[in-house]
Parts: structure tokens; sequence; C-alpha cells
């Protein structure tokens, strides 16, 4: 089967500004290659500064790298423009951290979310209105809250808010950086679960950013794990985390005190 995402040789540099006797160059991406199938989620594991979040925002298209390319569905990201653009961020769609980057203080959290599914034009427009209170069901929200305001919601709301934003548009992958460092431990559990009913139910395929390897073996299929800039060891997400190849990976393994925290039990 052809692989729904392919990175290839991705590099990039960042000089950081002053004088020009103070510049300095940082490498955060040193040659990456990794792809993954359709509906799988990738685990992307490593110390900060690592390169994950230029990483993901390469595969978003928001970053251009200096060298390499990214592929979704047989075509170059860079090359995109105009509709075809248009098409890849409705087929690519992020969900970040914090999830005000989505959310307009002013506006209602049903708004932000009908706001995606108007820039894609997806259904009528008569039809979006209800497609909003299904996105909130979808993300585990009452569909009452759709007409609060973001600063009335908890972070947890908040980041299900965000995420039926991203689902809005109907994508096949999403690119989630560190979308639960940000929450309280028992909430993190919650969304970590929601991650693995949507991949579940849609058969989304992600790329999901983490320095917590607990939080890999819980939704990932595969890991990569990241060292400086480079990939040093990728592969199913058991057979790393048993047999781990790398002194990084287990020096990471050996490190984290997290693996036992396992989300919490839901109903099926
Ligand atoms: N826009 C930028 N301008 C300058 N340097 C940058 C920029 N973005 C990233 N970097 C640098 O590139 C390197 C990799 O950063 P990146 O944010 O990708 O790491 P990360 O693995 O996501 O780290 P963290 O776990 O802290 O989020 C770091 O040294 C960082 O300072
Ligand atoms: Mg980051």
């Amino acid at each position: 089967m052809a692989d729904l995402l392919r990175v290839e040789g991705l590099r990039k540099t960042f000089t950081l500004g002053g004088p020009p006797w103070a510049r300095r160059r940082v490498v955060a991406l040193d040659g990456v290659s990794l792809a993954l199938g359709l509906g799988r989620t990738l685990g992307l594991v490593g110390e900060s500064g690592s390169g994950k979040s230029t990483l993901g925002r390469c595969i978003l298209g928001l970053t251009t790298p200096d060298e390499g390319s990214v592929t979704f569905d047989g075509t170059e990201v860079a090359s995109l423009r105009g509709r075809a653009l248009l098409d890849f961020r409705r087929r690519v769609q992020p969900v970040f951290q914090d999830p005000w980057g989505s959310l307009d203080p002013r506006w209602t959290v049903g708004r932000s979310v009908r706001e995606a599914l108007d820039c894609f034009r997806i259904g009528t427009s008569a039809d979006r209105d209800r497609r909003v209170l299904d996105l909130f069901r979808r993300v585990g929200l009452d569909p009452d809250l759709a007409g609060r305001r973001p600063t009335r919601l908890s972070g947890g709301q908040r980041q299900r808010v965000a995420i039926a934003a991203a689902l809005a548009s109907g994508p096949e992958l999403i690119v989630a950086d560190e979308p639960v460092s940000a929450l309280d431990m028992s909430v993190q559990a919650q969304i970590l679960n929601l991650f693995m009913d949507l991949r579940r139910d849609l058969g989304v395929a992600s790329v999901f950013v983490t320095h917590d390897l607990g939080v890999v073996k819980h939704v990932s299929d595969e890991v990569a794990v990241m060292f400086r800039g480079r990939l040093v060891e990728t592969g199913e997400v058991e057979e790393v985390m048993d047999r781990p190849r790398h002194d990084y990976t287990r020096a990471l393994l050996a490190a984290n005190p997290a693996l036992h925290v396992l989300p919490a039990p839901r109903s099926p």
C-alpha cells in the first residue's frame, strides 16, 4: 500500500539573529526520513530542542525545509499552490499544545468550529450548524457548550474544541504537537483516550509529538525517536519499547517514570 506521508532527507537550519559576529546557526533537522501509512499513528519523541516541532511544522507545510521533501498522498507539499494547497490544508490538520491558537476569545466556541466548516465549505450553509453540534458530541463535549466563549471552558474542554475544529474538515492526517502537555494528568488521560477513539472510529492517521514515552506507548502504532535533529530509532511501538537498539532510546526509557501512568478506563 502506498504511504500517506513520506518525509525524505529533511534538513532545516535556523540562524539566530543579532549582529553578524553574534549569529549562531542551529541545525534543527539533520536529514530526517520517515513514512506513514493510512490510518497509522506515529509517536514522535525526543528531548527538548531535538527538532520535533520543526518536523511537525514541515509536515504541515508551515515551515519550508532547506533540503529534502515532504510528500502527502503522492504530491510534494512545498509545490502546492492555490486550490491544491487549500485541499492539503483540509486533509492535514494541526492540533497544538495551546488551543488558543485555533480559538478566538471574542467568539463562542461553536463559531470557531463553524468557521472551520465555512473555510473549507463543508456541507451546505444550513447544514453546518448541525455539523458543529455533531462535532461537539464527537469529541465528548455537551453541545450546549457551543454558545460559550473559550474563557468559560476548562483547559481540557478548550482542547476538545480545538480537536473538533481540526476534525471539521474531515482530515486524513492530524499533526498533534504536545496536545496534552499543558493539561492536568487526569485530563491528559481523557484527551489521549479521545485520540485513540478517533483513530479507531474515523481511521485518521496522526503524527503525535510528545516528550513522554508513556503517552507514545498508549497512542501510537509506531515510534520515531529524535535526537539532535536526527531520527535515531524508528519501529513498531512494542518493538522499540521492548528492544531499544539505540543508547539514547534506552536512556529515555530508563529515565521515564511516567511509563506506568495509564489512561483512565473508559466505557466501551
Ligand atoms: N523559528 C525558529 N527560529 C530559530 N530557531 C528555531 C526556530 N524553531 C526552532 N528553532 C530551534 O531549532 C531547534 C529545534 O527546535 P524544535 O522546536 O523543533 O524542538 P522540539 O523537539 O520541538 O523541542 P521542545 O520539546 O522543547 O518543544 C532548537 O534548537 C530551537 O531553538
Ligand atoms: Mg516542540
